[in-house]
């Protein structure tokens, strides 16, 4: 069974505890139809059972694939936007030391990412760095079309081909998309790259559980068995067959919703260890694309605390009263730095010498929970022991089915994102895409 707990008490003052557990049978029979398949986007949900069911011979494969790469390169970039790069991102930093080239004393290859964003000074400096460094490509795109993964691994397989000849590269581009549809699994043939396949029943945001996130999780030199293994003990702990009360997501979801409707539209994740910080950048896509559709949803925004007390803490504490705070909270991470006493005391620090630092951000994270209540911003905390594999893979797991079944409560299809398409559509338009031609017109006739 999962570790994972959830704390609700403190959201108490704002909504009875009875509003939560009338929604029991409400939760109940939308997490029946996640594993009934009988709820919209049904064709997406084969995340659900995927960790209990991980095919023994992939989890290899990807680990030798790992491997290969591990012994050759210094870097990894792996290319993907949206679904296709947050998974990785969050727990590669949420495992990493915070210092990069300590990770790479330890012999572990540097992962980072491209083809999130279009800016040219980013892949211009990114090129730079790859001129003096042995890298590898992971491309990541479910579609195979989306244009900024395409663009960049357009321009970084025209550089590795340059810089290690075709032959080398070949070897050193791991395709992950589609089976049998879309560019990139058309070029992967042609090519002749290593592939892995994203099912078509996995959507992007929910695929970290799969060869998306684990491939560049096992290149940085994670145990990927272990964060699987976290992902199996929360599926069993939010069963169908497991009581309202005992399972964690049905009462995240069900909270969740009480507060929503009481007029709390704002859901602010907050953590107070900076290595989250991408774990909340993933939280967020998963939420605010399963939810936020149909003129509905909570937004999700987050912060880095204590850092970010610094600067959103005002408005938290002050400003309007329409959010909430899901605080994940870390109780038991290695701590072994102590507070020296100084004989001059002039930062009058003296009263806390000899107390380890995580003892201090605990007490501020219990000041800070108590401030944001007093203020009026219910508070729901997640509580791990430490960041490790197993609790990430528990976490990812715990957020993906209360996502599942919160996008149900709401009414909403939690598994499609038609609204992404809206700015592809003018983008292609204004760069006069190949038949984009009638949008081009109507387009410029308005700019
Ligand atoms: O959750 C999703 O499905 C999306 O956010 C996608 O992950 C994102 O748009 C990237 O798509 P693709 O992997 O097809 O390039």
């Amino acid at each position: 069974m999962s570790s994972l707990k959830i704390d609700i008490t403190k959201v108490y003052g704002f909504i009875p505890e009875s509003s939560i557990f009338a929604s029991e049978s409400n939760v109940k029979e939308q997490l029946k139809k996640l594993y009934n398949k009988s709820g919209e986007g049904n064709d997406f949900v084969g995340w659900l059972d995927l960790p209990s069911k991980f095919p023994a011979e992939l989890i290899t494969d990807i680990e030798n694939t790992a491997e290969k790469l591990r012994k050759n390169i210094d870097i990894l970039v792996v290319v993907g936007i949206g679904g296709s790069y947050l998974g990785a991102k969050a727990i590669v930093d949420a495992l990493s030391n915070n210092f990069v080239w300590m990770q790479q004393q330890k012999g572990n290859p540097q992962i980072v990412f491209a083809g999130q964003n279009i800016g040219e000074d980013y892949i211009t400096e990114l090129l730079e760095v790859l001129d003096h460094k042995n890298y590898g490509i992971a491309v990541i795109s479910k579609s195979g079309t989306t244009t900024e993964p395409a663009l960049a691994f357009r321009i970084l397989k025209t550089h590795l081909e340059k810089k290690v000849g075709k032959e080398t590269a070949r070897e050193r581009i791991i395709a992950i998309t589609d089976e049998s549809k879309g560019a990139l699994r058309k070029m992967a043939d042609l090519e002749g790259y290593k592939t892995f396949i994203i099912s078509d029943d996995i959507g992007g945001r929910f695929s970290v559980l799969t060869p998306v996130g684990l491939l560049p999780i096992a290149v940085a030199g994670f145990n990927i068995r272990e964060f699987i293994a976290g992902a199996v003990a929360m599926e069993k702990s939010t069963s169908p067959e497991i009581p309202f009360l005992k399972n964690p997501a049905a009462i995240y979801a069900a909270t969740r919703d009480a507060l929503y409707r009481k007029g709390k539209k704002v859901e602010i994740l907050a953590n107070f260890n900076n290595k989250l910080t991408y774990f909340s950048e993933w939280w967020k896509q998963l939420y605010g694309e399963s939810e936020g559709k149909d003129g509905k949803g909570i937004f999700p925004a987050s912060v880095n605390f204590t850092a970010d007390l610094h600067s959103m803490g005002q408005y938290i504490q002050d400003g309007e009263r329409h959010i909430f705070e899901t605080v994940i909270s870390v109780e038991n991470p290695d701590s072994k730095l102590t507070i020296p006493a100084d004989k001059d005391d002039f930062d009058q620090l003296n009263y806390i010498a000899g107390k380890n630092i995580d003892s201090v951000n605990k007490m501020a994270e219990l000041g800070t929970m108590l401030a944001h209540v007093d203020g009026g911003v219910p508070n729901i905390r997640i509580v791990i022991d430490k960041i490790s594999e197993n609790s990430l893979g528990q976490m990812v797991y715990f957020f993906e089915i209360a996502c599942g079944i919160s996008g149900y409560m709401l009414g909403v299809n939690p598994f499609n994102q038609p609204g992404v398409e809206a700015y592809k559509k003018n983008m292609f338009a204004l760069l006069e895409k190949p038949g984009f031609e009638e949008e081009t017109k109507k387009i410029k006739a308005r700019i």
